[in-house]
């Protein structure tokens, strides 16, 4: 068995974020989250892995490597254009060849890996096999509808009225008979070649396609709240360690990860939450589920419920939670006149004001 990591595609929902990086390297608990489907991969016992890569192949290829720091032997696979999930897969046709495969949308995260799907995949050999998930908001995915004995009836992909509310997860078990169906599909109303239409295609002609429920957390992280929202749940996994320096009368609760390099300074955190490598915090109140990267430095500041990725630099605000911020970005209050908020914001860009009302 191969795996296929779907990474492409632009991440409009992430954006400004992802106007410079790439929707699957976001980090969750300061990990990529592709971090978390190749380990999953590996962990099922498969090693042969192809990435399907779009406009941010270079950013995806120095993160990933070869994939040996994984366990992999990774194969990276360009798609010209974001034509949709199984004209991904026809593009990954020369790797995958005949074989079964495991297809993972690397902004997925699955609670528990996938080893027992692959094992039960591996024991029945259907034509595909599926992992469903109720939803609350179905019209956003696309979405099964089963028969009294749990048998598919029918897959649609983001229907206006939906039939169920068990959403498809972004882990898929397939033989090659998914790459004949691909071929024979019609781009949807989004201009896509849909995977559910393909698999649609092998249950209309009576192939065997199963289906499983994800007992677990299934986080689909393509906005801001559902990325802080996983941020939150993961981060109530991990085990908390300090391997970096707590000064000046630092604390941290037990579920707190302080990495090797990291410096706080009177400062308190409240787990669970990760503080990078490097990253150095004077005077400031880390609340739960936040997860700040390495090599930031935060100064008099609270910040709550928030993911700050590399290099921010945060002086004197008073409070932020429920925030994702990328890259290098600077937030300072200043005693310049006139008093007014100074902004630098890039396209797409959302802040959220409360002081100085009038
Ligand atoms: C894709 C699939 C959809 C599936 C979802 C899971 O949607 O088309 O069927 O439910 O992934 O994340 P997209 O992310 O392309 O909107």
């Amino acid at each position: 068995m191969k795996g296929l990591v779907l990474a492409g595609g632009s991440g409009s929902r992430l954006r400004p974020i992802t106007h410079t990086s790439a929707k699957q390297l976001v980090p969750v608990a300061n990990k990529p989250i592709l971090f978390y489907g190749l380990e999953q991969i590996r962990d099922a016992g498969v090693t042969e892995v192809g990435i399907i890569v779009g406009d941010t192949g270079p950013e995806i290829r120095d993160a990933v490597g070869d994939g040996s720091a994984f366990g992999l032997e990774v194969t990276y696979i360009p798609q010209d254009a974001p034509l949709g999930l199984a004209h991904a897969v026809l593009t990954a046709e020369p790797f995958l060849g005949d074989d079964d495969f495991v297809m993972f949308l690397g902004d997925n995260l699955i609670e528990g890996g996938i080893r027992h799907v692959v094992e039960a995949f591996e024991r029945d050999a259907p034509a595909a096999q599926l992992l469903l998930k109720q939803v609350p908001d179905p019209h956003r995915f696309g979405i099964a509808e089963l028969d009294d004995d749990g048998a598919i009836v029918r897959l649609v992909e983001k229907p206006e009225d939906p039939p169920s509310d068990l959403a498809l997860v972004g882990v898929y078990l397939f033989t090659s008979a998914i790459l004949d169906a691909a071929r024979r599909i019609e781009p949807s109303w989004r201009g896509e070649l849909e995977i559910t239409d393909a698999i649609q295609l092998l249950v209309t002609e009576g192939r065997p396609v199963r289906a499983s429920l994800v007992e677990g957390w299934w986080l689909d992280t393509g906005k801001k709240d559902e990325l802080l929202e996983a941020n939150r749940v993961v981060l109530s996994t991990v085990e908390g360690r300090v391997d970096g320096t707590l000064a000046e009368g630092s604390t941290v609760t037990p579920d707190v990860v302080v990495e090797a390099g990291a410096r706080l300074v009177r400062s308190h955190v409240r787990g669970p939450a990760v503080i990078g490598p490097g990253t150095v915090l004077e005077d400031v109140f880390v609340g739960p589920f936040t997860s700040i990267a390495g090599d930031c430095r935060l100064e008099r500041c609270e910040v709550e419920y928030s993911v700050v990725m590399e290099r921010c630099h945060l002086r004197d605000v008073p409070r932020l939670e429920g925030s994702l911020l990328g890259r290098d970005v600077r937030i300072a209050r200043t005693e310049r006149r006139p008093a007014a908020h100074r902004f630098l914001l890039g396209d797409h860009a959302e802040v959220e004001i409360t002081e100085g009302r009038v």
